[in-house]
């Protein structure tokens, strides 16, 4: 356990009412004494994986950057020159428990909105040139130092470079920059242009929410909606006028299609429950596998004497929706909902708030014949883990 704490002088109520999706802001020692959660040799090391994303970035002459995708042999690395690249992460926070445990320091926001932690290593010059992305980053210092532009804010009709797969501006305008030491952070709304250069060899977390696309949320509710329907219902003449015109599509017809087709998309009860499961999928669900041999419930109880703590799978994803209209508490995890009487309200909220369970919560827990099936249920498909 690292054990960072954020800087007390940041008032993280502030930050979301003022900042927040709204305006960049530069964050001076957002974690005092912050030091790396891994080595720039460990992330090469994990660049090597085949599970993992990672891709590497060169500036090959001025102005001009290339791309490669892992994963890599030890040799790339090698033959690289001394300056002017960067190596990038995806998900380190899946494969390092230091890394995961820095999201818990962005708690003001859902933790259902993090996407991941990405983390750079950048050696003197490096950069992956000048973008924007479309989703709120934090950008955490760790060791070296890195300077930032930022300018403004785009949309998709800006011009970028061609012949470029990384999406990068042809016209990048500075409006503030700052250079960025251990434990600083620069927070970026989205579609922010940015360009980072190393000052040295660096490292650089970044903390990114996930921001589906409208296209992207209106195909996952759409195939949830398609699920449910029978495949009886077809579509019916409401009335065939006797005057209709031979080709013509009647206005009561299209009507009542409009109608039928919009109900099935206007049920907010179904919507709820398709958001909470569509947010809280994993990024990889390959990571979250059922254990070989499903604990009964007398060996689940068994396990707990032995005073385990049991941990969330770290790809695992948990999050609650409070519905006191329904009495219920709805609890989605990886993708699946199961609903429970609100009662359980704290219960669920204690589970969504914390990354490991200890012996005496998962006691206080057992105690609850509803939720001791849960956490066997959450332990059997791999959603929590008897931690080491
Ligand atoms: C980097 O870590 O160097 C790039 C991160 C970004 O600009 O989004
Ligand atoms: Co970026």
């Amino acid at each position: 356990m690292s054990g960072f704490k954020l800087n007390p002088e940041f008032d993280a109520s502030h930050f979301v009412q003022h900042y927040w999706q709204k305006k960049p802001l530069l964050l001076r020692n957002l974690i005092p004494n912050f030091s790396d959660s891994l080595s720039a040799e460990e992330l090469a090391g994990l660049a090597c994986e085949d599970l993992v994303e990672s891709r590497l970035v060169s500036e090959f002459e001025p102005g001009r950057w290339q791309l490669r995708n892992g994963p890599f042999e030890e040799s790339d690395f090698t033959q690289l020159p001394p300056t002017n690249w960067t190596l990038l992460v995806q998900a380190v926070d899946q494969w390092v428990e230091d890394v995961a445990e820095l999201k818990t320091l962005f708690e003001f926001i859902p933790s259902w909105r993090i996407d991941d932690i990405m983390v750079s290593f950048a050696t003197a010059g490096g950069s992956v040139g000048p973008h924007y992305d479309y989703y709120d980053v934090f950008l955490l210092q760790g060791s070296g130092s890195r300077n930032w532009k930022v300018g403004e804010r785009c949309n998709s009709a800006v011009e970028l470079i061609q012949d470029s797969e990384l999406s990068l501006l042809s016209n990048f305008e500075t409006v503030v920059e700052f250079d960025l030491a251990p434990g600083d952070a620069l927070y970026l709304p989205p579609r922010f242009s940015h360009w980072g250069v190393a000052s040295s060899d660096s490292l650089c977390y970044s903390i990114g929410f996930r921001a589906p696309s409208m296209a992207e949320m209106i195909e996952g509710f759409s195939d949830f909606v398609i699920k449910q329907q029978d495949p009886a219902q077809r579509f019916e003449d409401s009335e065939i006028a006797s005057n209709m015109r031979r080709g013509e599509i009647n206005p009561g017809q299209l009507d009542d299609s409009f109608r039928q087709l919009t109900e099935r998309f206007a049920e907010k009860e179904k919507f709820v429950a398709w958001f909470g499961c569509y947010v809280s999928q994993p990024k990889y669900p390959e990571l979250i596998v059922p254990v070989d041999q499903p604990f009964s419930k007398e060996q689940f109880q068994s396990l707990l004497t032995e005073d385990v703590v049991l941990a969330k799978n770290p790809s695992s994803r948990f999050a609650f929706i409070e519905s006191s209209a329904a009495s219920s508490v709805l609890l989605f995890v990886d993708g699946a909902m199961v609903v429970f009487p609100l009662e359980q309200l704290k219960h669920i909220t204690a589970l969504c708030a914390s990354t490991h369970i200890t012996p005496e919560q998962a006691y206080r827990l057992f105690s609850n014949s509803e939720m001791a099936e849960l956490l066997r249920q959450l332990l059997n498909q791999g959603s929590l883990l008897v931690s080491e």
